[in-house]
């Protein structure tokens, strides 16, 4: 199928009309390159007839999500979800009005161990401060299967290789029989998962947190823009916003630079001066 094909454009309307998934923000040839694997891997033989599979096989659409996905992610995956990573937000967050819970935003979640590393992180930072705060996580990810897998909160030896030995002590329950260690109930109910699609406006306002890491590689470069306008949108006056390796800060009208090396950028308001 060629990136061009018209089908292609008819495949992205069934999709939006009939299910509200809304694929314009991914780039035609990669579109057309993970739908032919899908028309395949169920043995359609056009792009019309895996349309009308798509419809009928209630489980489809999540596999054509998880093929259009790179779902990879891992707890403490990087420098910056680290507690030296994260000093200067929470010596930041820790300056705000202590009576206001903190209020974070996980954009684009897997299975969630970002979420609950920020959790773990948060709690490690603001668990015994005297007043106590409030640390609340939203998660949102496009993929049920990956939020129903976040919400159980159960993970293998390979997502958990990072995690300092004394924290799967403190903030994990002991390894299962099949060596899967489950994140403390505690910490679980500081995140809450929904599904939210990154094409569509941002569910929330006031945020003082927003992370959207390895999510937008194959967005174009009008939704990537888009997606930022929405996130200075969502946060409160000087909130923070923490990108990944793959997401571009496009222009730099709506942000400042707060931690440029670790791509943390600061909300300013719009025409120029920090809010
Ligand atoms: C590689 S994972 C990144 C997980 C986590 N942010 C991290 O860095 O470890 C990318 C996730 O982005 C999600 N995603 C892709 N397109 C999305 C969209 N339009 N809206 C919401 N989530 C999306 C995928 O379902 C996948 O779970």
């Amino acid at each position: 199928m060629p990136p061009d094909d018209p089908s292609l454009s008819s495949f992205r309307r069934l999709l939006v009309e009939r299910r509200s998934v809304d694929l314009s923000h991914y780039s035609d040839a990669f579109l057309a390159r993970r739908v032919a694997v899908r028309q395949h891997a169920t043995g359609q033989h056009s792009l019309e007839s895996y349309s009308r599979f798509i419809l009928t096989e209630p489980g489809e659409i999540n596999l054509l999500l998880d093929a259009l996905s790179v779902n990879v992610t891992e707890f403490f995956r990087d420098e910056v979800l680290s507690p030296r990573g994260l000093s200067g937000v929470m010596d930041f967050l820790a300056g705000r009005n202590p009576k206001r819970p903190i209020t974070i935003w996980s954009a684009g979640c897997a299975s969630g161990p970002e979420p609950y590393t920020l959790a773990i992180l948060f709690d490690l930072r603001f668990g015994a401060a005297r007043p106590p705060r409030d640390i609340i996580v939203y998660a949102t990810d496009i993929n049920e299967s990956r939020l129903r897998e976040a919400r159980e909160g159960c993970y293998a030896a390979r997502s958990l290789a990072a995690v300092p030995p004394a924290v799967l002590q403190s903030h994990f329950d002991p390894p299962g029989p099949d060596g899967r260690r489950r994140v403390k109930e505690r910490i679980r109910k500081m995140v809450h998962f929904f599904r939210h699609d990154l094409a569509t406006l941002p569910p929330y306002s006031g945020l003082d947190l927003v992370l959207c890491r390895n999510v937008t590689i194959y967005f174009t470069s009008e939704a990537k823009a888009n997606l930022v306008k929405g996130f200075h949108r969502c946060l409160s006056e000087r909130g923070l916003m923490i990108l990944g390796g793959s997401e571009l800060l496009l222009e730099m009208s709506l942000f400042s630079p707060f931690d440029a090396a670790r791509k943390i950028y600061q909300k300013k308001a719009v025409g120029g001066a920090v809010q």
